[in-house]
């Protein structure tokens, strides 16, 4: 192996790259490096520099394919080139930046530290009868060169075929997951036979191109100060690697803070596993540990192609779409917020769930880590550059059940308990404003459990280590949540969302229906009808459930975003909402409290007229059954209490007020930088400038607020008496 072959080689690929390759013709960059993340029919597609390119198979199979050291030791990545030589060092230029070439590979002084990251590739350092040797990220690596060879995982972009031992002994972390100011290296090591494998990019070491064989402590230090990855995702234009369908979405090019994650395991001789390990790391300064320690973190880890590829990946659009987009059935004038787009972010049940590990921190201590499942969540919101996910505890990923208070102060309804125990919940995006209009209102509701409602609380997400912003972790509507919520045993629960059964048979669906049919057809003034309703239906959770949306003037309602639910089995003893009658549920209260996507006509919010409203919906399923109980003088009775209820006791204005108070001085700060994160495009101003200008809108939003819960009781109940008479006081 001479030094010439090295430099051609690598001459080769920054000589490609300068020239046209495949991907020049689609008006995208050849790459310079060889890592895949997607792949069609037009070719390779890598990212680089936030921009997709094509990737240079030949170039890129002559590297692999004269990657000699594997799989005992990587082969290094890149061998750099001195670019220029100044008093400091000498510099290299790698994905688009100036990096500084080490000067002791092997004790790795990183010199051009913190301002320039230290050039990946390498000089020559050593020569034997295998090759060139040189020294990466703290490990041995083999310079490349033409010979057979390669890692048997990676090759050929196959599935892989590995086998997980699971009672094998993985490495041990000299380092918890958690949070750190000034650390040295980390330490992995191994109490059994084999080699430690590791990954720093989320990618799973079983099958990673990207893993290392462990040599040496492995550095640690602010990651924010390396280049996105993920977080360079955005919206392109008909391809499937994009994360919306036509919302044009531009990555912002501002670095992200980002947490060091390793992934290691143990490779044994006979090519088998032991379990992966996945620990997350904060390293940053104390004001930043501080800022993150103030609310709780959530690290999810999952390989990225489970996200971004566009066969495999629950993120982005998909080949699907494409597919669908050139097919005969493809309507161009479809909205691309329906949530019957063909994609793979539309796409749901278990082929499109994914592994990952969760792991929670608390006042910067890690409380719980744990393998789960991961899908997209919602209906449109997934069309959303900032998705939400349901998260999954299944024994296939390790324990059948997430046991933790992960929502702090959630409590049984029955029994007082806190709910310590989850067999599934979401993490829902806070990335826009009307979350924190739903937060104030859920925390209002809290105090009259008679309608069901979510529990939730904040927390920040950070996804393969990169910041992702503000989540709720919320509970799911599901028969568990019904089962921990109001101890209904799980197998008798019935649960119908949005018209749709969750839970239970087909007579359960068809029950309800006839209900509403019932009520539909039926005089309710007569005493006998009523009955028979009140004998069926919880009367109050359904005046409970209008009284709330009407108060709040929810737009996107009444005959959506509920849910109805009743126990099919025995009657419990001491269990109220176990009696076998329908209760109401009611979620989503984005678009509420003075928020809607039209005007309210003239006046502010908290005059709007929602019971005139109302009127266009009354007689959509499910609504009859309310609606044709209002004519009779008892049931209007009793939700006129209940209005005053609402002014008075669920969302008495002081009340509210302390609550909008306690959210605003909590997560203000949380919520500019999920706006930071998530800006469009590249920022003409500083973080501190968007912060200021940001911080008083969003406190202006907080204000309204205030000012809808104070100024409400004075219209609410004038106006349902406007709409549906005077109430007989008697
Ligand atoms: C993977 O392993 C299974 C069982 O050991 C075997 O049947 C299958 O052919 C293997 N697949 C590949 C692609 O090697
Ligand atoms: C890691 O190992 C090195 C020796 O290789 C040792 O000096 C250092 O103290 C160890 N660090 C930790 C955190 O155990
Ligand atoms: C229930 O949860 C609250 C809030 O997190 C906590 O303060 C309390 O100690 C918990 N009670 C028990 C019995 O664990
Ligand atoms: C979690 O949410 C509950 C209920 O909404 C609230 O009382 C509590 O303060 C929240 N805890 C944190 C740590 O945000």
């Amino acid at each position: 192996m001479k030094k010439s072959t090295i430099l051609s080689v690598v001459l080769a690929v920054v000589g490609k790259t300068m020239a046209d390759c495949w991907s020049s013709a689609l008006g995208y960059q050849c790459c310079k490096g060889c890592s895949v993340i997607s792949e069609d029919a037009d070719g390779k597609w890598g990212f680089e520099d936030k921009h997709w390119c094509g990737i240079v198979d030949d170039v890129c199979k002559e590297i692999k394919e004269s990657c000699w050291s594997l799989p005992d030791y990587p082969c290094c990545k890149t061998t750099s080139l001195v670019v220029s030589s100044d008093a400091e060092g000498d510099w290299g230029y790698e994905d688009n930046q100036w990096c500084g070439i080490v000067k002791d590979a092997v004790n790795n002084d990183c010199w051009s530290l913190p301002h320039y990251q230290c050039c990946k590739g390498n000089v020559v350092v050593q020569s034997d009868s295998n090759g060139d040797w040189g020294y990466e990220d703290g490990q041995w690596c083999g310079i490349i060169k033409k010979t057979e060879g390669g890692n048997e995982n990676t090759q050929n972009g196959e599935k892989p075929n590995v086998s997980i031992n699971a009672d094998a002994v993985p490495p041990q972390f000299s380092m918890e997951s958690g949070f750190y100011e000034n650390v040295e290296g980390l330490n992995l090591t191994l109490n059994s036979e084999g080699t430690i494998l590791y990954t720093l990019d989320s990618t799973d070491p079983t099958t990673s191109s990207t893993a290392k064989v462990y040599e040496g402590p492995i550095k640690m230090y602010d990651r924010s100060i390396d280049e996105n990855v993920i977080s360079k995702c955005e919206h392109i234009d008909k391809s499937p690697i994009s994360i919306t369908l036509q919302t044009n979405y531009k990555a912002s090019p501002v670095l992200a803070d980002k947490a060091t994650v390793i992934r290691a395991v143990t490779k044994f001789e006979d090519g088998s596993y032991s379990p992966v390990v996945t620990k997350t790391f904060l390293v940053m300064n104390s004001e930043q540990l501080k800022f993150y320690s103030e609310i709780p973190i959530v690290s999810l880890v999952t390989e990225p192609s489970n996200l971004f590829d566009k066969d495999t990946g629950i993120y982005v659009t998909g080949q699907q779409y494409i597919d669908w987009m050139n097919g005969p059935d493809y309507n161009p004038a479809k909205s691309e917020w329906d949530s019957d787009n063909i994609a793979n972010f539309y796409s749901k049940g278990k082929e499109w769930e994914r592994p990952a590990s969760f792991t929670l921190f608390e006042d910067g201590k890690e409380v719980k880590s744990q393998n789960v499942g991961i899908r997209i969540k919602g209906a449109s919101t997934r069309n959303s550059q900032v998705k939400s996910f349901n998260i999954y505890a299944r024994k296939e990923y390790g324990e059948s059940k997430f046991e933790y208070e992960i929502i702090k102060g959630n409590k049984n309804i029955n029994d007082g308990k806190n709910i310590t125990k989850y067999d599934s919940f979401s993490l829902r995006a806070c990335a826009w404003f009307d979350k924190m209009r739903e937060s104030v209102v859920q925390r209002g509701l809290k105090e009259s459990p008679i309608l069901a409602t979510f529990d939730n609380n904040k927390s920040l997400v950070f996804i393969d280590g990169e910041f992702w912003g503000l989540y709720e972790l919320i509970e799911r509507a599901s028969a568990n949540y019904i089962k921990s919520n109001y101890d209904i045993p799980k197998d008798n629960v019935a649960l119908i969302k949005n018209d749709e059964l969750e839970e239970g048979t087909d007579a359960d669906l068809k029950d309800f229906q006839d209900l509403v049919k019932f009520c539909k057809n039926n005089d309710l003034t007569k005493e006998q009808n009523y009955n028979y309703v009140a004998k069926v239906m919880d009367l109050d959770s359904l005046i409970y459930n209008y009284a709330t949306g009407l108060y709040l003037g929810v737009w996107d309602w009444p005959n959506r975003n509920y849910l109805v639910y009743r126990n099919n089995g025995e009657p419990i003893e001491g269990n109220p909402y176990a009696d076998g009658k329908w209760r109401w549920g009611f979620f989503d209260f984005d678009y509420s409290t003075g928020l809607t996507y039209d005007s309210f006509g003239g006046v502010k919010g908290y005059a709007h007229d929602s019971f005139r409203k109302f009127q266009s919906k009354k007689n959509e399923f499910p609504t009859p059954i309310f609606s044709r109980l209002m004519k009779n003088k008892k049931f209007y009775k009793r939700f006129a209490e209940v209005m005053e209820i609402m002014a008075e006791e669920v969302f008495n204005p002081e009340k509210m007020k302390k609550i909008v108070e306690e959210q605003k001085a909590k997560y203000l700060k949380y919520i500019v930088k999920t706006d930071w994160r998530w800006f469009n495009g590249t920022p003409k101003m500083s973080f501190e400038s968007f912060s200021e200008s940001q911080g008083e809108y969003f406190t202006g939003g907080w204000d309204d607020m205030t000012e809808f819960f104070e100024n409400r009781p004075k219209y609410a109940y004038d106006l349902m008496v406007k709409n549906y008479g005077a109430v007989d006081k008697e």
